[in-house]
């Protein structure tokens, strides 16, 4: 398409200075050369909040990198290998190959929706991995580096396959909470080996493992302690980051097992048929894969990126869950083999909503995709978080109700209403053209010598400070408009000229904020490039002002966040983790199990114990009923299960018990059920009842002794 309005030459930009010297913009004025990834997603599962904000902030700052002139190169990858993929795929009864082909689709998709610009975003599962992990693996072999050893582990003879240990289930060894995974128990935080479990079964099958030896191969990472204590203190870390690792150097650096037996779906070993490097061998090495890639389509340097003894950095982006991976097996890995190390490793701590860890039941587990498909902007999200990142590794919290009123107030509160306050104007009096030049302003001054703080902040991804800083800014620049009052002049007579200045220096600073928020919002900012018809901003453009300058029509940039189309986006994830014979909208399905419910009926399908442990089972007080105005069969029940906040359940019982006899009893609930927005308001679980082909409904009961919040299982 033929852009009808050509962007603005040059001639309209005028440089206040005309060169680095007297407004240095950077702190290195050279061009840097930069390659930066964000942890790999696994290809089992769907992109969610929480790969979101790390590809949100890599993505804020390789665009910064971009915005300065450097030359800056972003890649990522989907992280394909492993037995949850495998077996994933055997459930679905396709390949993982045809598995890992639609999730790299939507996880692009994700991805593009929220203006990630990844330069690549490859698969581990490709050519250009296959070769990197035989080329690292050869150098660690041939610098003696690997090692076999035969080990015994648990092995499902009805599925003939060894079990990870997030497969194997039993009795925590230090406290017996029964039902706790292989390598740890969720109850006593204990952690162990899958062997020292009680009564352990195969989450597979169910039926208990055998031990089985096999010949595993490790990378003798211990070698490596001396160069890894010395690479921990050169400056790569956050000091948090840095205060782990001297806890692992303390407790000993063990030999890493870096091989799988079949079936396994990965990479086999070269040496070594039948045996496959574990995912996390593979994994990181995607990063160098993803970048080969990169380099055969542009033409670009791959060895700059990678080998030793150039002036090129090389940044990650991690979660602090795949800390010990990436500060310790990865650079020992890179340097054993003869690479560079990481320039930087860049943690970030966990997404919570509203304060609590994401949860699937309580539909808090976003994903990308319901965000985008409740037709909520992404740049409100990137702003969002980016209002909180500040480059640490604390957890960063999405309240909902904060979200919509911090973006309502700042970027169309704020920012977007300082151009459309005084854009007409410009339109309407003065055929679109700006004033030809600009007074001298503090606050004009103000506004664009705040460039190199905002700047350190970016690059330091301190991003809630560029915010605060922006907004400050953005909120003098109101002032400003208020101060002048356009509107009053504009009905004034002869006062065209200061009209004109008024709307032109707003637009000026309507324009450096944009530029200052580019970053983090780079539809926005390419929306107000086409309404100022400028080039893309730069950096640099900090050090000019737009005069005499013929603009567009203004046209409304950023509509307001609303609550209903959150609460949307958090009813479609709690829909799609409900089983799909619970409808969440009609109160006439009362929110009851009866124990003839079709699905417990003889022809249904069987379970494993691991779908059956995903329902949480609570004791819980009934401790208070009540009748519900408006609703024949409900009745709505305050259910105390130990928490802090009593559970409201809306249970068809109304039949069956009249409320002021079920005030103190026990019963059972479903605790983590999906909420359900009712008529009535919302149900936090169910209460199960039995009930047969006549009528009656029977609550259950628990033994004398039972207490409210005990598990049934
Ligand atoms: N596949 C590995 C990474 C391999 S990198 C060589 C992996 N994948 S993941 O999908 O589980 O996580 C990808 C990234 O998302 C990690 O950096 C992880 O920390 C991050 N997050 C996953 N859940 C998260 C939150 N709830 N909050 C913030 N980030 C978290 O690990
Ligand atoms: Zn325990």
């Amino acid at each position: 398409m033929v852009d009808p309005h050509p962007a603005g030459s040059d001639a309209d930009i005028h440089y206040l200075f005309p060169d680095d010297t007297e407004f240095p913009m950077t702190s290195n004025p050279m061009t840097r050369k930069i390659l930066v990834t964000s942890a790999l997603p696994y290809a089992n599962g769907s992109i969610h909040l929480g790969h979101m904000i790390e590809h949100i902030q890599t993505d804020i700052w390789v665009r910064f990198q971009k915005m300065r002139g450097h030359d800056c190169h972003y890649v990522c990858a989907d992280d394909t290998h492993g037995t949850p993929i495998m077996l994933r795929a055997q459930s679905e009864g396709i390949t993982p190959e045809e598995l890992i082909a639609r999730v790299h689709e939507e996880h692009l998709r994700d991805f593009r929706g929220f203006h990630i610009a990844h330069d690549c975003y490859h698969s581990t599962h490709a050519p250009e991995n296959l070769a990197m992990v035989h080329d690292v693996y050869r150098k660690l072999r041939d610098a003696g580096l690997i090692e076999s050893r035969t080990i015994e582990q648990y092995y499902d003879d009805s599925r003939a396959m060894f079990l990870p240990d997030r497969f194997i289930k039993g009795q925590c060894p230090r406290c017996g909470a029964a039902d706790q995974y292989g390598d740890n128990c969720e109850v006593c935080g204990a952690t162990y080996s899958p062997t020292d479990l009680i009564n352990p079964v195969s989450a597979l099958s169910g039926t208990p493992p055998v031990r089985k030896e096999s010949e595993h191969y490790f990378f003798r990472l211990g070698e490596c302690a001396e160069f890894l204590q010395q690479w921990t203190r050169s400056g790569t870390l956050q000091k948090e980051a840095a205060n782990k690792l001297d806890e692992w150097f303390a407790a000993g650096l063990q030999n890493w097992d870096i091989s799988r037996d079949a079936p396994y779906f990965g990479f086999e070993i070269p040496d070594a048929p039948g045996k496959y490097f574990y995912v996390w061998l593979d994994a990181p090495v995607g990063y160098m894969g993803s970048s080969l890639r990169l380099a055969r389509e542009r033409n670009l340097d791959f060895d700059a990126w990678w080998q030793p003894g150039h002036d090129t950095e090389l940044h990650h982006f991690i979660g602090k869950d795949i800390l010990y991976f990436h500060a310790l097996f990865w650079p020992a890995m890179l340097h054993a083999a003869g690479y560079r190390t990481p320039t930087g490793l860049h943690v970030h701590g966990f997404v919570t909503v509203n304060g609590a860890k994401m949860s699937k039941s309580r539909g808090t587990f976003i994903t990308a995709a319901s965000y985008l498909d409740s037709q909520l902007n992404p740049e409100w999200l990137r702003y969002y978080f980016a209002s909180k990142l500040n480059g640490s590794m604390e957890d960063i919290d999405l309240n909902l109700a904060d979200f919509v009123a911090r973006v309502n107030s700042d970027l169309v509160g704020k920012f977007v209403n300082i151009a459309s306050r005084t854009a007409g104007f410009i339109s309407k009096r003065f055929g679109g053209r700006l004033a030809d030049s600009l007074p001298d302003l503090d606050l004009l001054n103000e506004m664009r010598h705040a460039a190199t703080s905002i700047a350190d902040s970016y690059e330091n991804l301190d991003t809630s400070r560029a915010v605060r800083d922006i907004m400050r800014l953005a909120d003098l620049a109101n002032q400003y408009v208020n101060d002048c009052k356009p509107w009053d002049i504009a009905r004034q007579e002869g006062q065209d000229a200061a009209l004109l200045e008024v709307c032109s220096v707003s637009l000026n600073l309507f324009r450096l904020l944009a530029l200052y928020l580019k970053p983090i919002l780079p539809r926005l900012a390419e929306d107000v490039e086409h309404f100022l018809d400028i080039p893309p901003l730069g950096w640099q453009d900090a050090n000019s002002q737009l005069t005499g300058h013929v603009i567009r029509p203004y046209q409304h940039l950023m509509t307001r966040v609303e609550q209903s189309r959150v609460d949307a986006m958090l009813a479609a994830n709690a829909a799609a983790t409900r089983p799909a014979d619970t409808p969440a909208t009609t109160p006439a399905a009362a929110p009851v199990t009866p124990a003839s419910a079709p699905h417990a009926a003889g022809d249904a399908e069987t379970i494993s114990v691991d779908d059956f442990a995903r329902v949480d089972l609570r004791i819980a007080r009934i401790v208070n009923a009540e009748h519900v105005e408006g609703a024949e069969k409900l009745i709505r029940l305050t259910l105390d299960i130990g928490e802090e906040k009593p559970r409201n359940v809306f249970a068809g019982i109304k039949s069956a018990y009249d409320p002021a006899s079920l005030v103190g009893r026990l019963t059972v609930m479903v605790a983590n059920l999906a909420p359900r927005k009712m008529k009535f308001g919302i149900s936090e679980g169910m209460v199960l009842a039995a009930s047969g082909d006549g009528p009656g409904l029977f609550i259950l009961s628990p033994d004398d002794g039972a207490r409210p919040g005990m598990r049934v299982k």
